[in-house]
């Protein structure tokens, strides 16, 4: 019998065993288990987790029948503060491991909703059709009826897609054989538009009133567009065909009209995404602010409120066009698009530059990018992450001649182990 006493980066639970480091998914700190060794390195042992002799009061049913087997929920058996605490726990360990961080981080902002917050799901076919989600390191799928994180809209579409599919004879991809058709299904969903892509071997899907039918049910102005994929990569960045419907959802996020494409990026869950940008924008006074990373721009018009101009960088055709359509839908002439990797387009501006916002997608921000950074002596840092570890590593990095002024992690991704953190650093 061990204790639980601590929690690991991916919110599972860590004993001690003979002073060697067990990892335990789906242990809750307090916790007394019996364990069954999964894995055992020199280091560290992975383990099951065998009896619960005495249970946290912060343990609760999960509500997700497929919770395990799909993976993609981590820790949804804890009640939301202790997720909560976890997550805190999360950010904390990696910013003193890997940045030697040991300073105040503020309590975890949290998702109002806790389920259902998700306006964006990409959706693995099974060949048999159906729709689900990879299983974690392979290629077969685990078909499910519908996922408690997303959209309700979203989840409608999940039955649609498989009657579509089975009336039509539509295989999903077999990745041993490479035969089938669909290899995913990507929907968002945001102001009660639906924008569907779907990725397959083929640029026609046969019968689309069968599909327009069903979706004709939903009631909701709906797109649907195929991107051509013939790669043994799942990435969905094929040549895209616009099959029916509306070809990008029109919205408007903190008051700014915005367009939503099928390949521009999307932060999942809306209600967090406008508290995060509330609170850089609050850091924003006046000058020049590069927003690298900057997607299809919403973040870059509200900062363009208060700063002098704003250089908003980003790599995605898709998101620029998007971002270009909303400057001049809102008349916003201060915000200059640069359509490029970070890595280069930053030496494209040669004023000073006052503050910069970094939004890097997981990886991180480039060594190459922060060298730059740190020859371009910005007064304010103000790093937005997915990802504590990668944050992490470049705050190490950054802090040589910044001060971390302020750490909030966000509730982004609630009943998952990942975390939104934002970090304000200024110039030493
Ligand atoms: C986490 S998203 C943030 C988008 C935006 N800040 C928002 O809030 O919607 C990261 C963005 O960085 C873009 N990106 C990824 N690598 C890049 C690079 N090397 N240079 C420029 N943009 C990049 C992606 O296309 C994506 O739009």
């Amino acid at each position: 019998m061990v204790k639980i006493d601590r929690y690991g980066s991916n919110g599972e639970g860590i004993a001690l065993c003979d002073g060697k480091v067990v990892f335990v998914p789906y242990s809750l700190q307090g916790e007394e288990v019996e364990l069954e060794i999964t894995k055992d390195t020199k280091h560290f042992s992975v383990a099951n987790l065998k009896d619960i002799a005495k249970a946290s009061s912060k343990r609760i049913e999960p509500v997700c029948p497929w919770f395990k087997k799909c993976g993609g929920c981590q820790i949804m058996h804890a009640s939301y503060d202790e997720q909560l605490v976890i997550k805190h726990q999360i950010v904390k360990n990696n910013l003193a491991k890997f940045a030697g961080y040991d300073g105040e981080i503020n309590k975890v902002y949290p998702s109002h909703n806790i389920n259902n917050y998700r306006n964006h799901m990409t959706f693995a076919v099974s060949k048999n059709g159906k729709l689900g989600f990879f299983i974690q390191g392979k290629h077969d799928v685990l078909e499910i009826k519908k996922c408690y994180l997303a959209d309700e809209n979203i989840n409608k579409c999940i039955d649609i897609f498989n009657s579509y599919f089975f009336d039509n004879n539509i295989s999903g991809y077999d990745y041993e054989t490479k035969q089938g058709t669909v290899k995913q299904v990507d929907i968002k969903f945001q102001n009660n538009q639906l924008l569907i892509t779907v990725v397959a071997t083929q640029e026609d899907l046969p019968n689309l009133e069968h599909l327009a039918i069903r979706l004709n049910l939903l009631r909701l102005k709906y797109g649907v567009y195929v991107s051509l994929n013939n790669s043994a990569n799942t990435m969905i960045y094929g040549k895209l065909k616009h099959l029916m419907g509306i070809e990008y959802i029109a919205t408007s996020e903190c008051q700014i009209s915005s367009l939503v494409s099928p390949f521009s990026f999307l932060q999942v869950n809306n209600e967090v995404k406008e508290q995060i940008y509330q609170d850089i924008t609050k850091n924003i006074s006046g000058g020049i602010v590069v927003d690298a990373y900057a997607g299809r721009g919403v973040l870059s018009a509200l900062v363009s409120k208060t700063a002098h101009t704003v250089y908003a960088i980003e790599i995605s055709e898709s998101s620029v066009s998007d971002g270009l359509n909303l400057l001049s839908a809102n008349d916003i002439k201060n915000v200059k698009y640069i359509c490029g990797d970070v890595k280069e387009s930053l030496d494209y501006i040669d004023e000073k530059i006052d503050c910069i916002i970094l939004d890097p997608p997981r990886k991180g921000v480039d060594k190459i990018v922060l060298e730059n950074i740190i020859q371009k002596q910005p007064q304010r840092i103000i790093y937005l992450s997915c990802s504590s570890d990668t944050l992490a590593r470049d705050l190490k990095f950054l802090m040589y001649n910044y001060s971390v002024t302020m750490v909030q992690p966000y509730d982004m991704f609630p009943n998952t182990s990942n975390i939104e953190t934002l970090v304000i650093m200024e110039k030493k």
